[in-house]
């Protein structure tokens, strides 16, 4: 399993070999770890290694060297909401969709209880390294829930059986962080149905995605180019952008908070001026769902 991952990105720099969409999980740890203070992301660094380091310095240096730090920002944001809901007691389960190596469960409360879904291959690898680590005591023991999904499958029918019985009516907090952008329309709306079919009254849905307006900035052009050059892409891949409307327009839910990276940089590091035009600006949504629904 080892082998197979962190080959990938090696590969990617000797020979023309594309990495999938699931290793770029390896990528955004990466940048979470860069700056652990700021991230919130003390354990992101278990998941670094040269071979990862160096892929993560290619896609900056060919996209944007602000892209660390905008992932440091987008995790403390959501390491600092979900935070505040669990001291509200607001919320009691985070259902994580597309997890990648995000480490939410074991820096939040050991009272909440987690469920990290993804792709088969991610979420085998992530049981057995957090498990090996929780043993080795670098991990602490949390009450998760390891679900294999795709959410490119023609119906997540299974995937919302299997998870309504594992949240058993639970107030949840669900969370889609940095894969909106590798989903096609039609599978991002069977998701959002999905979601709202599963959660009750006064729940929370938050989502991250790009603004249309970024794609006629030349830090956008770049990144296509880069996904064009060394991603494996599937066929319902179509480089999604989503306008505020769509979650405005949300039936049931209301927006309730709405971030993007350069209002959270003035929020966490005030002195930093950040040049516009080098930021591949991310939106954060935060949704919850009506009392009458
Ligand atoms: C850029 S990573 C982000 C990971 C994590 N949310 C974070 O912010 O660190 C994108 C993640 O989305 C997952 N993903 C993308 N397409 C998916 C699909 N069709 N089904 C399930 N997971 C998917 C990938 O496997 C990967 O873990």
């Amino acid at each position: 399993m080892e082998t197979f991952y962190l080959s990938e990105p090696y590969l990617l720099c000797s020979v023309d070999k594309k990495i999938n969409i699931h290793e770029t999980a390896f990528v955004t740890a990466f940048f979470r770890a860069g700056d652990s203070g700021l991230s919130g992301d003390k354990h992101a660094h278990l998941w670094a290694n040269p071979i990862v380091a160096n892929h993560a310095k290619r896609y900056s240096s060919a996209v944007s060297t602000y892209e660390d730090y905008a992932h440091c920002l987008r995790n403390r944001y959501f390491y600092d909401t979900i935070k505040e809901l669990i001291s509200k007691e607001s919320i009691e389960v985070l259902i994580n969709f597309g997890c990648g190596f995000s480490m939410y469960p074991f820096l939040l409360d050991a009272s909440l209880r987690y469920i990290e879904i993804d792709k088969a291959d991610v979420i085998a690898y992530k049981k057995e390294k957090t498990e090996d680590w929780q043993k080795e005591g670098l991990l602490p023991e949390r009450n998760i829930t390891f679900l294999e999904a795709d959410f490119n499958a023609p119906s997540l029918q299974d995937l919302y059986k299997q998870l309504k019985t594992i949240k058993s009516g639970q107030r949840s907090f669900i969370l889609l962080e940095g894969v909106l952008f590798f989903l096609g329309k039609s599978d991002t709306t069977k998701l959002f149905d999905l979601f709202k079919r599963l959660q009750g009254p006064e729940e929370f849905m938050a989502s991250v995605s790009f603004q249309p307006q970024l794609e006629k900035q030349g830090v956008f052009k770049k990144l296509i180019d880069f996904v064009e050059g060394n991603l494996e892409k599937n066929q319902q891949f179509d480089y999604q952008t989503v306008p505020d409307s769509f979650y405005k327009n949300i039936k049931g839910y209301t927006l309730v908070d709405h971030q993007d990276t350069f209002n959270l940089s003035t929020r966490y590091v005030p002195e930093n001026n950040l040049p516009f035009e080098e930021i591949l600006n991310e939106h954060m949504y935060l949704l919850k769902k009506n009392v009458n629904t």
